[in-house]
C-alpha cells in the first residue's frame, strides 16, 4: 500500500504510534541498552560500523566546535566525532537514562567527556543559535519529526549544519519488499540471540510498522526544506534503505 501523502504523514504517524512513543519505547530502550551495540552489529551483519563511517564522512569538523547529538543513545556518534576531532565540545541528549549510562561508560573508556541531558528532544533545553553542528542518527522514526527538526533549526547557529542518518522507506516497491523481509527475519533472529526482554519484544512489530510509515529519502529532503533548512543534500546507501541528509541553517531568517 502506498504511504499517506506527505502533508498528512506526521499527524498519521502520531495518531498510530503516539501511544508507543509515550508508554512503551522508554522501557524497550531500558531493556535494549546493555546489548544495543552488539545487537546492531549482528542485525546489520557487521555493517553497522561501516554505516557510521559513511555518515561520519559526510560531516566536516573544525576544532572546538559545539556539537549536539540528539537521541544519542549509547553515544556512538559523539565518540566517533571526538575520535576524529578531540577538541570538540559534545553534548548528548536522550530520554533513556539507561542508554546514556552505557554511553557514558563507553565514552569514558576512550577518555572522552560527553555532556549529557536526559529528556524528551521535542523540547531542546538549549538557547537559540547555540550549536555549530547537530546530529541525529537512527531515531527519527520514534519522533514527531517536524517538531524536533524545528527545535534543531532553532538551536543551530546561522550557517550551522544538521546531519541526519537513518533507515528510510525505499521508494522502489521490490527493494522495499526484500528489505522488510530481511528486517523481519533479522529482528526475530537478533532478539533470540541477545535474549531480548518483554518490553522490547512488545515493540518488535512497532519497529517495522514505524519504518513503513516513515519517509523516503526524497520525502525527508522535502520535510527539511519545508522546515527551513537550506542547501539540503543527501547520500543514500543500498537503494535508499539508508540516507544521510545534511541541511544548513540560513544565515538570514527566511521571509
Ligand atoms: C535506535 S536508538 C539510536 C541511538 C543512537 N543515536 C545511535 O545511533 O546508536 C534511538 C534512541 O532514541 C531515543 N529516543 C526515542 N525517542 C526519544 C525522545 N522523544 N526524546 C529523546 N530520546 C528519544 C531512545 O531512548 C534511544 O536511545
Amino acid at each position: 500500500m502506498p504511504p499517506p501523502p506527505l502533508a498528512a504523514r506526521e499527524a498519521i504517524r502520531e495518531e498510530r504510534f503516539g501511544d508507543v512513543w509515550t508508554n512503551d519505547l522508554n522501557d524497550a530502550f531500558a531493556d535494549i541498552a546493555p546489548y544495543y551495540d552488539r545487537a546492531n552489529d549482528i542485525a546489520a551483519l557487521g555493517m553497522w560500523r561501516y554505516f557510521r563511517r559513511r555518515f561520519m564522512s559526510t560531516i566536516d569538523l573544525q576544532p572546538n566546535q559545539h556539537v549536539l547529538d540528539v537521541c544519542a543513545g549509547t553515544n556512538a556518534v559523539g565518540i566517533a566525532l571526538l575520535t576524529r576531532e578531540p577538541t570538540l565540545d559534545v553534548h548528548a541528549m536522550d530520554r533513556s537514562a539507561h542508554m546514556q549510562a552505557v554511553g557514558k561508560q563507553r565514552a569514558e573508556k576512550r577518555g572522552f567527556l560527553i555532556k549529557s541531558t536526559i529528556g524528551d528532544v521535542s523540547r531542546l533545553p538549549f538557547p537559540d543559535n547555540h550549536f555549530d553542528i547537530v546530529t541525529l542518527q537512527f531515531a527519527s522514526r520514534h519522533l514527531k519529526v517536524r517538531e524536533v527538526f524545528g527545535e534543531i533549526l532553532r538551536v543551530l547557529k546561522p550557517g550551522g549544519h544538521f546531519h541526519h542518518s537513518d533507515m528510510l522507506r525505499p521508494a522502489n516497491p521490490v527493494v522495499k519488499h526484500l528489505y522488510y523481509t530481511y528486517l523481519r527475519a533479522c529482528l526475530a533472529f537478533t532478539s533470540l540471540l541477545v535474549g531480548s526482554g518483554p518490553a522490547s519484544v512488545k515493540c518488535k512489530q512497532y519497529f517495522l510498522d514505524a519504518l513503513e510509515l516513515f519517509y523516503s529519502p526524497a520525502e525527508l529532503s522535502t520535510v527539511l526544506d519545508e522546515i527551513g533548512f537550506e542547501d539540503v543534500t543527501i547520500h543514500t546507501v543500498f537503494h535508499g534503505m539508508l540516507g544521510f541528509h545534511r541541511g544548513t541553517k540560513p544565515e538570514m531568517p527566511r521571509e
